[in-house]
């Protein structure tokens, strides 16, 4: 059963990262809140299963490093500028691991991850002056920190924490991204699980490093009752 996976949120205690755990824990999943202060992740693990009414073994409070050990699929919802300090600090125990990027930078940036030699050959592969997504930034530095290929997808960078807490009532587009269908097919059932009336939209990696871009534009606009039709990113108004 997809729900015996067990889901690190890395960034638990965040806005994001607490809806999300919620949703999670709600849909049967056992859930680890990371966090870089155990005291704060256990709180908010305790706050979960107060408003959810669930079982107390359904969410733990845990240290980041605690979280990405004890769970099979790692979320990561942290800010852009946390990443290499948390990476450095979890990568070994990532290699095994699926994670799910959910992080939008919140201004134009250049990649902080990776070393001009790294740099270039992204730029030799898709082209001069191109700049990866956050999600190829992760793939290349944690490949060459662990001499792994890490199991990367990515999800929800367009859903707000404020529309996550809809659940069942969600019926936003969820747009998802990675690198091998194997992986893809485990968040997609996750998602499934979780927002069962969501579409979820499979993003070609050409479009990953734009998508970012437009991400807290998305989330604005859906916040103000506008529905996106996914990838052709046609609006149609709808009542609010
Ligand atoms: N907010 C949304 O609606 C939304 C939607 C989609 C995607 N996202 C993305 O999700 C990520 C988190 O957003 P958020 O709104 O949840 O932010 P947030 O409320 O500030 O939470 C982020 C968490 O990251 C951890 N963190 C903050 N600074 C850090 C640092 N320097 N090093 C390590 N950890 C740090 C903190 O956890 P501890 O202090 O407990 O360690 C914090 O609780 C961002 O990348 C954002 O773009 C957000």
């Amino acid at each position: 059963m997809i729900q015996d996976r067990k889901i690190a949120v890395i960034g638990g205690a965040g806005l994001e990262g607490k809806a999300l755990a919620s949703e999670l824990a709600s849909s049967g999943y056992k859930v680890y809140i990371g966090s870089r202060n155990l005291s704060r992740a256990q709180d908010t693990a305790l706050k979960i299963l107060k408003a959810r009414s669930l079982d107390a073994e359904r969410v733990v409070g845990s240290t980041n490093l605690e979280a990405a050990e004890a769970a099979d699929i790692i979320f990561l919802t942290i800010p852009y500028e946390a990443l290499k300090d948390t990476l450095d600090q979890l990568a070994q125990n990532l290699t095994d691991k699926q994670i799910v990027d959910v992080i939008v930078p919140h201004k134009l940036r250049s990649p902080t991850l990776l070393n001009t030699r790294q740099l270039e050959r992204y730029r030799s592969h898709f082209g001069p002056g191109k700049s990866p997504s956050v999600t190829e930034e992760i793939y290349l530095y944690l490949q060459e920190c662990t001499q792994h290929r890490p199991r990367l997808t990515a999800a929800l960078k367009t859903i707000s924490y404020k529309r996550l807490g809809l659940s069942k009532d969600m019926k936003e587009p969820i747009l998802t991204w990675g690198y091998s269908s194997e992986d893809m097919q485990i968040l997609l059932s996750i998602l499934r699980t979780v927002f069962p009336n969501a579409e979820l939209v499979e993003v070609p990696q050409m479009y990953w490093r734009s998508v970012e871009g437009v991400c807290e534009l998305i989330r604005y606009l859906t916040l103000q009752g506008v529905k996106i039709e996914a990838l052709n990113f046609s609006y149609n108004q709808t009542k609010q």
